[in-house]
This record gives C-alpha cells, sequence and structure tokens, in this order.
C-alpha cells in the first residue's frame, strides 16, 4: 500500500499490528444511532438556530405553492374575467411571495450553513483531542496521510449532509407536498397521474445513487492513499534526492492520481445522470398531464385557470424531485463519513490511568528518583520475539546509568517502558518504591524528561520550542536554559533570536544546534528524572564538546538513565547495564567490566579502535 518498496519485515510488522483486539474501534452502528448522536452531541446545542432555519425552511416551502397557486386567480381574473383592477395586485402579489421566498430562503440556507461549519468544526477538535490521545502502539497504525484526509474529506461530506443533505430533504419534502396539495386542490385526477409515475422515478434515482455511493466511497479511499503518498513523499524528500528516487515517486503517484480519477469519474458519472434521468421520468408525467388534461377540457370538466395553476405547480414540483434525487445520496454519503468520524473519535487508548490512579510522589533531588526494575519482561507483538526479558535493574537516586549494548538488543525498549508507552508484559518498574501502573500517567511523565536519539522540533518559535519543557515559563527563565544548554550563543545570533521559526523537521538548524535545544527543553523541565537516548550521529568535535558540556550541566542532581552508543561517553557512569538480546549480560562499573572481559570489554576495544582510527586518519588529513 505505500510508495515505496518495504522490506517483508516491515510488511509483516505491518499485518501483525492489525491483529483483532489491537484496534478498539466502535462497532458500526445504524443510521439512527448516527443521526441520533449528531442531534444529541452537536446539533442539539443549536437548537434556536435550527428552529429559525426550520421555520424559515416551511415558509419558503408555503411560498412555492403560493406562487403555483396564484396562476389560478390571475387567469380567471385577467383572462377570463378582464377585471384591470387585479392587473397591478396580481403582479404585486407575486413580486411580495417571490420576496419573502427569496429572503426565507436566504436564511435558511445562511444559518444552516453557520451551524453546519460549526458542527465541523466540533467534530474536527473532537477527532484531534481523541486521536492525540491514543497511546504511542495505537498512533503508530494511523498514517498521518490518511487520517488528514479523514480530517478534511470526511468532514466536508457531513458539512454537505447537514447543509443540503439533512435540511435540504427537509424542505423539498414540504415543498414537494404543499405543491401536489395545491395539485390535488386543483384536480385530483390529474394529480394521481402525476403520482403514478413517482415509483418509476424513485426507482432510477435509487439505482443511480447506489452505484454513486459506491463508486464515491472507493473514491474516498483512493484519496486517503493518495494523500498517504503524498505526505510519504515529502518526509522521506532527503532519501528521494539522495536515491534519485523522483521519476519513481512520481510514477508511483500518477498510478494513484489514476485509480483515483477512474473512481471519481464513475461517481461523476452517476451524479450527472441523477438530474437528466429524472427529467425524463418528469417529462413523462408532463405529456401524460397534457393528454389526460386535454381530455377533461374537452369534456368539459377541466378549465384553464386551473390547468395553468395545475401545471404551474407540476413544473415547480420538477426542482424538488430533481433535488431530492441528488440528496438521497448527499445525505446516505454524509452519514457514512459521520460513522467513520465517530469510530474514530470512540477509539479508546490501550494505556490510561487506573481507577485508583494516585499522582506519583518523588522525592527532592538528590534523594528522589530512584528506579527498580524487577524482572521485567516485555514483547511488542504477541507472536515476536521478547524485547526484553527477565530484565532487573537498579537505578539509584541522583545517579548516573548507563545502558550499553549491541543494536536491538532493549535499550530504547527500557525508556518505552519506564514513560509507559507501553505496559510491561512481567515484572514491575517502581520510582521511589511506586509501581509505575498505579500512579497517573501526567505526573509519571511530569517528573520524567526525555532527550530523544533525533530532537524533534515543532515548526514554531525557538523560545516556543524550549518552552515545550515547561508551558508556564517566562522569556527569562527559557534563555537561562538556552544559556545552560550552550544555546543562547547560536540563538542570539540568528536574525530574530529566540523568535526565529524553525521550518518543517526543524530543517534549518545543524544537528548539534537541534539537540542543544532539546536540552535546553529538558533543562527547563527541570524533573528528577532524565532519560538520554544519546545521538549516533557523529557531531564535529567543537559541537560535541558544547553539546556533553551541556549534557554534564543537565545531568547535575537528577537520577540519569543514559543509552550510549559510544562508550567514551559513560566512563563516568555509577553503574553500566550491558544489555543483549534482551537480556541482561552483566553490570558494573566501567573498570570493572573491562576487567571481566566479557561483552562490554569487547564493545569497548572496539569504540577505541574505532576513535583511534578516527584520529589517525584525521592526523594524516591535517598533514595532507
Ligand atoms: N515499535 C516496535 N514494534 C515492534 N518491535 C519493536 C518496536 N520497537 C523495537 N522493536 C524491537 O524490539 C527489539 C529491541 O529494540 P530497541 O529499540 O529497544 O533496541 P535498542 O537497544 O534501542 O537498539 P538501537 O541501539 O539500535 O537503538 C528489537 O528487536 C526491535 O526490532
Ligand atoms: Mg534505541
Amino acid at each position: 500500500m505505500s510508495t515505496y518498496p518495504r522490506t517483508s519485515d516491515q510488511a509483516a510488522a505491518e499485518t501483525a499490528l492489525r491483529l483483532p483486539g489491537t484496534r478498539k474501534r466502535a462497532a458500526a452502528s445504524n443510521d439512527f444511532a448516527i443521526i441520533r448522536r449528531l442531534l444529541r452531541d452537536y446539533m442539539g446545542r443549536r437548537w434556536n438556530r435550527l428552529a429559525v432555519a426550520a421555520a424559515c425552511m416551511l415558509t419558503t416551502a408555503g411560498m412555492s405553492g403560493v406562487l403555483a397557486w396564484l396562476l389560478d386567480p390571475a387567469t380567471r381574473e385577467l383572462f377570463l374575467d378582464n377585471n384591470a383592477r387585479m392587473l397591478l395586485i396580481i403582479p404585486l402579489a407575486i413580486v411580495g411571495v417571490v420576496a419573502l421566498r427569496a429572503a426565507t430562503a436566504f436564511g435558511e440556507q445562511y444559518i444552516l450553513n453557520n451551524v453546519a461549519e460549526r458542527v465541523v468544526a466540533d467534530v474536527q477538535r473532537d477527532m484531534f483531542s481523541s486521536q492525540i490521545r491514543l497511546d504511542i502502539a495505537t498512533l503508530n497504525e494511523i498514517h498521518s496521510g490518511e487520517l488528514v484526509s479523514k480530517f478534511l474529506y470526511d468532514a466536508t461530506l457531513l458539512r454537505g449532509a447537514i447543509t443540503r443533505g439533512v435540511a435540504g430533504l427537509g424542505k423539498e419534502f414540504v415543498t414537494l407536498v404543499v405543491l401536489a396539495a395545491v395539485m390535488i386542490y386543483e384536480d385530483w385526477q390529474l394529480a394521481l397521474i402525476s403520482v403514478i409515475l413517482l415509483p418509476l422515478a424513485a426507482w432510477v434515482t435509487q439505482r443511480l445513487s447506489r452505484s454513486l455511493r459506491k463508486s464515491s466511497t472507493r473514491g474516498m479511499e483512493e484519496t486517503g492513499t493518495l494523500s498517504r503518498a503524498l505526505s510519504e513523499a515529502l518526509a522521506g524528500r532527503r532519501i528521494v534526492k539522495a536515491y534519485s528516487l523522483e521519476a519513481y515517486a512520481a510514477g508511483a503517484a500518477e498510478s494513484r492520481i489514476a485509480q483515483r480519477l477512474k473512481f471519481i469519474l464513475r461517481a461523476a458519472r452517476a451524479r450527472a445522470a441523477a438530474v437528466p434521468s429524472t427529467d425524463l421520468v418528469g417529462g413523462l408525467a408532463a405529456a401524460a398531464t397534457v393528454a389526460f388534461a386535454g381530455y377533461q377540457h374537452l369534456h368539459g370538466h377541466l378549465a384553464i385557470n386551473q390547468f395553468f395553476a395545475f401545471t404551474g405547480a407540476m413544473l415547480l414540483a420538477q426542482q424538488p424531485v430533481r433535488t431530492l434525487s441528488q440528496l438521497w445520496t448527499i445525505s446516505t454519503e454524509g452519514l457514512s463519513a459521520a460513522n467513520r468520524i465517530f469510530a474514530l473519535i470512540d477509539t479508546k487508548p490501550g494505556i490510561s490511568d487506573r481507577g485508583d490512579a494516585r499522582p506519583l510522589v518523588v522525592g527532592p533531588a538528590p534523594d528522589g528518583g530512584s528506579i527498580r526494575l524487577e524482572n521485567v519482561s516485555f514483547t511488542y507483538r504477541e507472536e515476536g520475539a521478547a524485547a526484553l526479558n527477565q530484565i532487573s535493574l537498579d537505578i539509584p537516586a541522583g545517579r548516573k546509568v548507563a545502558l550499553v549494548g549491541p543494536s536491538g538488543a532493549g535499550k530504547s525498549t527500557i525508556f518505552n517502558l519506564l514513560l509507559r508507552f507501553y505496559d510491561l508484559d512481567e515484572g514491575t518498574i517502581r520510582i521511589d518504591g511506586q509501581d509505575i501502573r498505579a500512579v497517573t500517567l501526567e505526573s509519571l511523565r511530569a517528573n520524567i524528561a526525555l532527550v530523544t536519539q533525533e530532537p524533534f522540533l515543532f515548526d514554531e518559535t525557538i523560545a516556543d520550542n524550549i518552552a515545550l519543557g515547561r508551558r508556564d515559563a517566562s522569556r527569562e527563565e527559557i534563555v537561562a536554559a538556552a544559556r545552560a544548554a550552550a544555546a543562547d550563543g547560536f540563538i542570539s545570533e540568528l536574525p530574530r533570536g529566540y523568535d526565529s521559526r524553525i521550518g518543517e523537521g526543524g530543517l534549518r538548524l545543524s544537528g548539534g544546534q537541534r539537540q542543544r535545544i532539546a536540552i535546553a527543553r529538558a533543562m527547563l523541565r527541570n524533573a528528577p528524572i532524565l532519560l538520554l537516548d544519546e545521538a549516533t550521529s557523529a557531531l564535529d568535535a567543537e559541537s560535541e564538546r558544547q553539546v556533553r558540556d551541556a549534557l554534564a550541566r543537565l545531568t547535575q542532581g537528577r537520577t540519569t538513565v543514559v543509552i550510549a552508543h559510544r562508550l567514551s561517553t559513560v566512563l563516568d557512569a555509577d553503574r553500566i547495564y550491558v544489555l543483549d538480546q534482551g537480556q541482561l549480560a552483566e553490570w558494573g562499573t566501567h573498570a570493572e567490566l573491562v576487567a571481566r572481559g566479557g561483552l562490554y570489554a569487547r564493545l569497548y576495544r572496539h569504540d577505541l579502535a574505532e576513535d583511534t582510527g578516527n584520529e589517525a586518519a584525521r592526523t594524516t588529513a591535517a598533514r595532507g
């Protein structure tokens, strides 16, 4: 389903993530339940506006009936009775009725659009806040591009259903009833002929709308895949360029666009056929009416004024019939969009506070913030290999503890569990003696600052990005944090200083600068526990020194767990845990571990050789 070729591993991971039970979606509700929920949660609150709109709607429909009926007195008074006085009154009456109808039609449309836009805004707000509260595992399953298309496309369908669908259905239906009443009043037998043809019109409409619904659903799915391909191509732009995949990406996008076009065109054809085909049925009705009316008149049963009013009503009725055939599809499309939206809103996070959760209490630094892992086992996916197997760690308060080990050993997984991004399968994790599953998520995370391998910066100002550490920080505190993180220097040199905006993905800053901003963010958070996933990307000697100094200041007086990729950075750690394939291989201080001659000693020798190699290369380069 992706634009780029994927490894079978990734494909397997994706399939596994869709196992039943991992998705906690609400079961599909029926249309009635959807409408009730829309009314209760989103439209009910705006009942006064809706009441005005309904009044406008009824007036509009009524005025259409009056307009048709006016043809009766007009023909009788002016043409049959030659009443000169009516020459002014009847045209004035027509103008009055038309003006009133225009005003109420405007009011109704305006109010309905107003309500619909507010409903859409509310729905989007609910969608966003429910999605962002999901746990990491569920969020990993969602593709941003598809979510965006749901946000925009489904919301548009819903708006259409409210402004045109639900309201339109009501209005056109009432109009039709009023016009039918006029027709029956003028000549019930004639009216009967038109009514007989109604089932035919209904049948045509239904066939068309079924095909429209099918192809528009497929079109909407393809819109999702297209926006997914687009966001993927943009997110991976550096890889696209580096591997010259432009033509490949363009080709993939082209086939998606062609696929989408196919369904959209099919929907367009069905939509375009809706009006002409009902018109055709309407034409049949007109022909039958004229034939029967002529017959009635020849036998003296129908006066010309009645015929005019009847024909007027019938012609006016064509529009509602036409619209109804379109509105039916709009409403059903809107309802299925609402169903998808509600399913999204109802997705429950897999990880949440226990009913009796209490806030985590951490003692003041440097005595607070001890962490103990007791026989912790964890597997990401049911049938996968264990990422952690019976791990026990003891991380004393206020100390620096390092996690080292080969790639895939489970180091980052320990961070994921500490932050409760995932819940462990076996064992317990305690912070200052409190089981992390018994405390609130918010208090747990408030006591932990995380600095990741690839610091993520939002497309906001630098000051805003640092302030994410603590939302209520003052400018002075932000600057102080930046200074401590050795970031104040380069920030002040930027043309707009702390108010400079970071582009999407923070591309305008170097790796070392981004890291220092992330460190400043953690400084500001001032949490007793610090989790550091050290950057693997090599920095130049100067930025590395600056980042290291900043980190040294940050870790002071805090319980620090650092994932070290280069062992030279953890020589001073109070304790080093060596992980291998989810198991605890050995632990001790640097000196103890080197003396043991185990995995750590091997990794260290390897690291050392690499560093000396780099040093030698640098010296050679300097000489040459
Ligand atoms: N979100 C995930 N879903 C499924 N499996 C995962 C996920 N994240 C990690 N794993 C698997 O769990 C194991 C441990 O991964 P982890 O990220 O903890 O390794 P690591 O020690 O941090 O490695 P590195 O040094 O490369 O960052 C690996 O086998 C990995 O494939
Ligand atoms: Mg990792």
